[in-house]
């Protein structure tokens, strides 16, 4: 059975009575097969799953789609029941910022500028904000992460790392359409012509795998990428960055474990995609 709760003081008494390793899996709402991944990972390797459902405005800017982000809680609910959560925390903004919008935020430090936050400043302080009071009021020992929000996942293992959170980060890897598309929740704003235009991403991070693959360098894992996202539906998608980093996002890599991240506006819709890498030792 899964229990809805809504108010902290419920969760508080919901959350004592759940024993042995507790799993939580941190979400939007809006949930699709990725969130049901996240779900299945939680029940795998915890002994009970405790989801959150809570559009967080702090990581929302002035003209982004805070207002038309898709709330969908009964759906949510029969998701989670099938995939056997055993609580769901789906506070009120009342509830999580009961004093009105936090003064003090968590500081992502300068990744939390790069990337992502370069596009959306302050971003990542509103993410880890939030991030870092569920686990306070959820208390997991484990917390689930999809590794296509590449940079929230590497920013929340470095908060917890930092601040001496007591919990586990697990990255779960991106579930995907059979196209290649990675499953978001913003997906349900394309159009299917934007559907398709949506695919430069994809494209773009498998052809720099391939590449890679084949032994290219850096240079020519990032040119064959470029190539692939321009060779989608040409204007249709307007690219913010395609990077190549190392594993930690740091800038470079050389050889080694990489990772290829790209961004794009998709018609009046942002997209992220990222690829994990190996790049050859130079001959
Ligand atoms: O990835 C998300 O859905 C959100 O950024 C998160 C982690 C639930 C924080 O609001």
């Amino acid at each position: 059975m899964t229990e809805l709760v809504h108010t902290r003081k419920e969760l508080a008494a919901a959350r004592e009575r759940l024993t042995g390793r507790v799993g939580v899996v941190m979400t939007m709402g809006a949930l699709h097969p990725g969130h049901e991944t996240l779900l299945r990972a939680a029940r795998e390797q915890a002994d009970h799953v405790l989801v959150t459902i809570f559009v967080n405005p702090l990581q929302f800017g002035p003209n982004e789609d805070f207002d038309r982000y898709p709330r969908t809680l009964d759906a949510d609910l029969e998701i989670c029941r099938r995939a056997g959560a055993d609580v769901v925390f789906a506070p009120a903004v009342t509830d999580m910022y009961p004093d009105g919008r936090p003064t003090v935020r968590v500081n992502p430090g300068p990744l939390g500028e790069d990337l992502e936050g370069l596009s959306r400043p302050g971003f990542f302080h509103g993410v880890l904000t939030v991030v870092l009071k569920l686990l306070q009021l959820t208390r997991p020992d484990l917390a689930f992460f999809g590794e296509k929000d590449y940079q929230q996942l590497t920013l929340v293992r470095r908060m917890v790392r930092d601040l001496d959170v007591p919990v586990e980060i697990v990255g779960v890897p991106t579930v995907r359409e059979p196209d290649g598309l990675a499953l978001s929740s913003r997906n349900r704003y394309l159009s299917a012509e934007e559907r398709v235009a949506a695919l430069s991403l994809s494209a773009a991070l498998r052809a720099g795998a391939e590449a890679a693959e084949r032994g290219a360098e850096a240079g020519a894992v990032l040119a064959a990428a470029h190539r692939a996202f321009d060779a989608g539906t040409p204007g249709a998608a307007r690219l913010d960055y395609l990077v190549l980093t190392d594993a930690d996002l740091e800038p470079g890599p050389v050889t080694g474990p990489a990772r290829l991240l790209v961004a794009a506006w998709v018609g009046a819709t942002r997209l992220i995609d990222n690829a994990a890498i190996h790049l050859a030792p130079r001959s």
